[in-house]
């Protein structure tokens, strides 16, 4: 539609037609089918306010959404099509590793093609606009949705909010992908203590420096939706907050979308004790900024009593308004509001062969190697080992993770069904253990109820389940030992203090470790665990994530060595919970544990746990050996404005493999004191057993700037180092001056 057509119709609005755009309910009001997560009361909706609503929330599939778009055409006076917005977080019906897996890919060109291949699927279903992607920055692992970010780094972060959007959004404008609603803004994942909706606080100088960067190149990579996050920031919650929504995201960063609260996040301003009831909350979201009001009643009772009050201006809402139906107008919604909603579509786009084939390249690279003593992997099919897969993960088909909440969770690839590809009848099987034996953890999940019953075995099949499964791997020269952490242990509302595996699959493995047998450990997690027990007593040590759809297929593929593992941590590892949070860029103090001055005791350590993690961010190993050498650094700043770094690498070992190169700096004298050290570039290269060759980098001068106390970026001169290598710590290093 025309601008100025457009332009009439909103003119033609009545308040409460206008005001219907701004409202936006879940699928039970349309009589459809309806999944979302939270809390599912009715917030006194009239029927009216359904009629009149602008969106949906989480109703797919082609057939749900034509009939719900149908019958709302029927009755919308001006026809105007509603917007369905779901979360399809990290794939829709083929499952892709959880972000914080895709994180230790370090390889945001291949995430790109996952998020276009979810965008093709999602779009068959019907799916407009999709909450994701989350790039909230988290360093402390209690935090449930650490699953669903890609880890601790700003940088690394940025260029995977990036690829998402790019993804998501690819042929947008020629009517194809869907919109991205780029959320929790701002710093939802600094939630304190790691207590899911917690408050964050922090200075300018983190909020900018570490907090801000991947919502902002989520915005510049054109991101069509901005959501606030449920919490506070600053002791001001995010939903009403004028300062981050019109000066930074609109002012400073030149957003011109739809910005929309979180599930009833624009009511929950009266709990946060910041406005004194729903009309009060309304006006206060509104003037904020937040256009779209998610799952509550405010905005729909609200926003007209304060009109009607002089309280907020017609302008406010017509603003907001005209961003709704512009976004409505650019996805072709006006000509064709099915827009790809199509059964036949989605018979030839969801879960095809080549949506499989980049969800099992995603999954192989997000898998992490973390231990191999005397490369006990690959294993090598010839040997004729007998090879015994143990523990509650080996033939489950739950891999997906808590927010694969539309994913097809029967076309899953089980580790069993993948490793029994190689090793066919020679596989031998036991479950030992349940994932997780707490009654009392199910029935205070608030979620599934009765589901305690379902998953957890009789006392009698489970001492049957450990009695054959030690039986099992006696009669193995290997044992693969997959265990980890529940579905339910962590996404949203998942928050918790003992990061261990379940006491129930402690006990199995440290029978299995009796057996004397050599044990690779599969590990299952929404988060990094604590693993330090589990790594000391286990031979070679895989962290898997929830792997997805083709995860299966990836593991055996590492295993076998049909894949070279590459993937690299994005988020520290921890020793121990005490350690949190955790994240391996902290500011220089002026006591450093091995440099200071001071010996002994009055250094910055802890004195009954190491101050390291047990694996570091960019961490993770490969198969065979290389060595990184001769590592330049030309400074041609003042001429070209950027910093030209090279570093030579041969493959010594006998795989090919994938490096991942990592590019550090250190400012030693500035105004704000800086990070000992922070990624401000890295290279996926492959490199060729027995092959050597130099991997170049350009660093812009822009990188080694930072923010100030005001927000304010700047580059300062002074002297630098400058740090190359394979991890966060394992590195060569340089010196240059600015
Ligand atoms: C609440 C979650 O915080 C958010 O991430 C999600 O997009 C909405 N619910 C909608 O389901």
């Amino acid at each position: 539609m025309e601008r100025s057509k457009l332009k009439s119709l909103l003119a033609e609005l009545t308040l409460d037609e206008k005001i219907g755009q701004l409202v936006q309910l879940s699928g039970e009001f349309y009589n459809a089918s309806d999944i979302s997560l939270g809390p599912q009361r009715k917030l006194g909706i009239t029927q009216r306010t359904v009629d009149l609503s602008g969106s949906v929330l989480n109703v797919v599939g082609a057939e749900n959404i034509r009939a719900v778009q149908k019958d709302h055409l029927q009755k919308s006076k001006h026809a105007i099509p509603l917007l369905f917005m779901a979360d399809i977080v990290y794939g829709y019906r083929t499952i892709y590793p959880i972000p914080i897996g895709m994180g230790s890919s370090w390889n945001p060109e291949l995430i790109q093609k996952a998020y276009k291949s979810t965008a093709e699927e999602a779009y068959a279903g019907g799916v407009h606009v999709t909450f994701a992607p989350m790039v909230d920055l988290v360093r402390d692992p209690r935090w449930g949705r650490t699953l669903e970010s890609t880890g601790e780094d700003p940088y690394l972060n940025s260029q995977f909010a990036k690829a998402m959007v790019n993804g998501f959004q690819f042929g947008l404008n020629e009517g194809k992908g869907i919109a991205s609603c780029v959320k929790h803004f701002a710093a939802y994942g600094a939630a304190e203590a790691g207590r899911e909706y917690n408050s964050a606080d922090m200075s300018l100088v983190n909020l900018y420096q570490n907090y801000l960067p991947a919502y902002k190149a989520a915005v510049k990579a054109g991101a069509k939706m901005v959501m606030t996050s449920l919490s506070t920031l600053n002791g001001v919650p995010s939903t009403a907050d004028r300062w981050l929504i019109q000066d930074v995201l609109r002012k400073q960063w030149g957003f011109e979308g739809v910005v929309i609260s979180d599930y009833a996040s624009v009511f929950e301003l009266i709990q946060h004790g910041f406005a004194k009831d729903a009309v009060d909350a309304a006006g206060k979201a509104l003037q904020a900024g937040v256009d779209i009001d998610m799952k509550s009643p405010c905005y729909a009772q609200g926003l007209q009593p304060l009109l009607e009050d002089g309280k907020l201006s017609i302008d406010k809402i017509d603003d907001a308004v005209w961003r709704v139906l512009t976004l409505k107008n650019n996805l072709g919604l006006f000509e064709n509001p099915y827009r790809g909603a199509s059964s036949e579509l989605e018979k030839t786009t969801i879960l095809t062969e080549s949506k499989r084939k980049v969800a099992r390249q995603v999954s192989r690279e997000s898998l992490v190697l973390l231990k191999n003593d005397n490369d006990i992997l690959p294993l090598n099919i010839k040997d004729n080992k007998s090879v015994a897969l143990i523990g509650p993960y080996s033939s489950e088909k739950e891999l997906l993770g808590l927010w694969a909440v539309h994913g097809d969770r029967q076309a899953t690839v089980t580790f069993e069904d993948g490793i029994r590809e190689y090793l066919g009848e020679k596989l031998n099987v036991a479950k030992g253990t349940d994932i997780i034996r707490d009654v009392a953890f199910f029935d205070q999940s608030g979620m599934i109820p009765g589901l305690a019953k379902k998953v957890i075995s009789s006392d009698e099949i489970e001492s049957d389940n450990f009695k054959s499964a030690l039986a099992t791997a006696n009669e193995a020269d290997i044992i693969i030992f997959t265990c980890g952490e529940h579905t339910m242990q962590s996404g949203e509302a998942g928050s918790r203090t003992k990061l261990r595996l379940p006491e129930n699959q402690m006990r199995l493995f440290n029978a299995l470790v009796q057996t004397n047998k050599p044990i690779i450990t599969v590990v299952v997690s929404g988060r990094p665990l604590i693993l330090s027990e589990v790594a000391e007593k286990s031979q070679a040590l895989i962290q898997a994530w929830f792997p997805g759809t083709e995860g299966g297929h990836a593991l055996a593929d590492i295993i076998f060595g049909k894949t070279n593992p590459s993937g690299r941590l994005s988020m520290s590892m921890p020793f121990n919970e005490g350690q949190l949070p955790m994240s391996y860029n902290y500011l220089s103090t002026g006591r450093p544990e091995r440099t200071s001055q001071h010996v002994g005791r009055f250094v910055s350590r802890y004195i009954d746990a190491p101050t390291k993690p047990l694996y570091s961010f960019g961490y993770g190993l490969s198969y065979g050996k290389v060595r990184y050498h001769d590592l330049q650094c030309v400074n041609n700043i003042q001429k070209s404005g950027f910093l030209e770094v090279s570093i030579k690498i041969d493959n010594v070992g006998k795989y090919d493999r994938d490096e991942v190169v990592q590019v550090y700096i250190h400012d030693i004298e500035a105004s704000i004191v800086q990070p000992i050290r922070r990624l401000i570039d890295f290279k996926k290269v492959h490199i060729r057993t027995g092959e050597s060759r130099a991997v170049n980098f350009l660093i812009d001068k822009n990188k080694l700037g930072f923010y100030d106390q005001q927000g304010n970026f700047r580059v300062e001169p002074g002297r630098f180092k400058l740090f190359v290598g394979k991890s966060s710590e394992d590195t060569l290093e340089e010196n240059f001056v600015l």
